[in-house]
């Protein structure tokens, strides 16, 4: 089988530094695509354009929670990048697994920051030149989260809902052109996901793998892959990927409250 070809395509990576966005960035490197990869971590950044070369990897530290920031990367780009004919909107994290009357303001702030504001920030700066050309695609990495509720979730998966239901209504919008939109919807996945959420604690983290075969990174770059390689007539609307270990609990039933 012939591999596909991503010679023509120059691919805006958010949250590059790191689990689904590396594997993304090596995957689709290795097709052929021009990458522009930002994260806040520039060490990791730096790493990755050496491993896979500086000719087709252009590097831009990106805090997505800060306004202005995509803009003023997108304006600065090397003409040899432009214009970006996909993006993806893969940066985002968890904080915590409290339950509500537990959780930090702040970070539920943090979290509403990186994962709604930041894909609106993205989505905002790059999205008009794709409009303008006639020629684009966005991919939201969403989660199972913004669909199913777990306890602990909360915001999380209220942000992830939120990722759903924007790049459905992108997709509204953007009818009458040939862009595209696909929101990914990882079940549990073994990357630095879970270090984050719990703050640093490596073992509390690798607990929630323990046992289980979890979704690998590179299965969602593939999966990635997958959708960018579709005919242009073709647009997957979403996706949910879990691993074969993950599937659905019962309704949650208390049978202490009768009568209070
Ligand atoms: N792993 C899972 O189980 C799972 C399941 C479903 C969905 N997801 C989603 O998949 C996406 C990628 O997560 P992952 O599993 O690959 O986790 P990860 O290994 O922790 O990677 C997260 C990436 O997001 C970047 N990031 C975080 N905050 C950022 C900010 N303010 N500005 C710019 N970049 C930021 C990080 O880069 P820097 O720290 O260098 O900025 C890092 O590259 C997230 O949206 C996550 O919600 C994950």
């Amino acid at each position: 089988m012939t591999k596909f070809s991503l010679k023509n395509h120059i691919i805006f990576i958010t949250g590059a530094t790191s689990g689904f966005g590396k594997a993304c960035a090596r995957l689709l490197y290795a097709h052929g695509a021009k990458l522009i990869l930002t994260g806040r971590r520039g060490e990791k950044l730096r790493e990755l354009q050496v491993e896979l070369g500086a000719d087709r990897v252009h590097i831009a530290e990106l805090d997505v929670t800060q306004k202005g920031a995509v803009e003023k990367i997108v304006a600065d780009l090397p003409s040899a990048f432009s214009p970006i004919t996909v993006l993806i909107n893969n940066a985002g994290l968890a904080l915590g697994l409290e339950l509500v009357p537990n959780c930090s303001l702040d970070d539920w702030e943090h979290v509403v920051d990186t994962n709604i504001k930041g894909i609106l920030r993205c989505t905002h700066a790059i999205l008009p030149t794709m409009v303008a050309n006639k020629s684009g695609y966005v991919i939201n990495i969403g989660s199972i989260a913004g669909t199913y509720p777990y306890p602990g979730g909360n915001v999380y998966g209220g942000t992830k809902a939120f990722v759903k239901q924007f790049s459905l209504n992108l997709r509204a919008d953007l009818f009458g052109t040939p862009i595209r939109v696909t929101n990914i919807e990882p079940g549990l996945a073994e990357t630095e996901f879970s270090v984050v959420r719990f703050k640093g604690d490596e073992e509390k983290a690798k607990s929630i793998y323990a046992g289980t075969e979890p979704i690998l990174a590179e299965d969602i770059a593939e999966t990635v892959l997958w959708c960018i390689s579709r005919p242009a007539h073709i647009n997957i609307n979403r996706i949910e990927v879990m691993p074969t270990c993950q599937a659905f609990s019962m309704f949650a039933i208390n049978r202490s409250l009768l009568g209070k």
